[in-house]
């Protein structure tokens, strides 16, 4: 009778849990999951880059459970390999902020496009819990491609552009930080 008895309660236990997980699990569960992401394997060529930021809603205030989704080329500046299939993005991840409203991701610096005026980038596209889309592209303050009219408005809060100025840690890794500012 014992074993039964304990078999039968650790059941009861176990479907108390999965039912309070179907109530309640996403809750416990977006805004904390998911806010820190490494996109490249080690192997991947390239200088090693981290980036970082807040995520902010249209009231100002940190904005957690936001999925951040980003790609970007490689050090080749080719989103596929050999830039056979360009819509297919090898380098990208998914980002879910955390509590602080906070992402970041570990990858390598991109390249700016083969024979190309543009600068390197980081597009950025961003979803609110509640479905609403923004989009974000990212450059760097060190790249001469960059257009005096994308750091204009790369200095206004919410703009499409986003500048960043990367440092190089002891380790090697560019670190620069990004925060994206919703208007939803
Ligand atoms: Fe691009």
């Amino acid at each position: 009778m014992q074993p039964f008895l304990r078999i039968k309660s650790s059941r009861k236990i176990a479907t108390t849990i999965l039912a309070v997980t179907i109530l309640f699990g996403c809750n416990w569960g977006v805004a904390t999951e998911n806010w820190q992401i490494q996109i490249t394997e080690e192997e991947e060529p390239g200088d090693k880059m981290l980036i970082q930021g807040i995520v902010y809603n249209k009231a100002g205030e940190v904005y957690p459970g936001v999925t951040v989704h980003v790609y970007h080329t490689d050090n080749t500046g080719y989103y596929s390999p050999n830039g056979e299939n360009e819509r297919d993005h090898r380098l990208k991840g998914d980002m879910t902020t955390n509590k602080q409203g906070v992402y970041q991701y570990h990858t390598i610096r991109p390249a700016p496009y083969p024979n190309n005026r543009i600068p390197a980038h980081v597009h950025y596209v961003v979803t609110t819990p509640d479905g609403n889309e923004q989009d974000f592209e990212l450059v760097f303050e060190d790249d001469p491609r960059v257009t005096e009219r994308q750091r204009s408005r790369a200095a206004r809060k919410g703009d499409f552009w986003g500048i960043t100025k990367l440092t190089r840690n002891d380790k090697g890794v560019w670190e620069g930080s990004f925060d994206l500012y919703l208007k939803y």
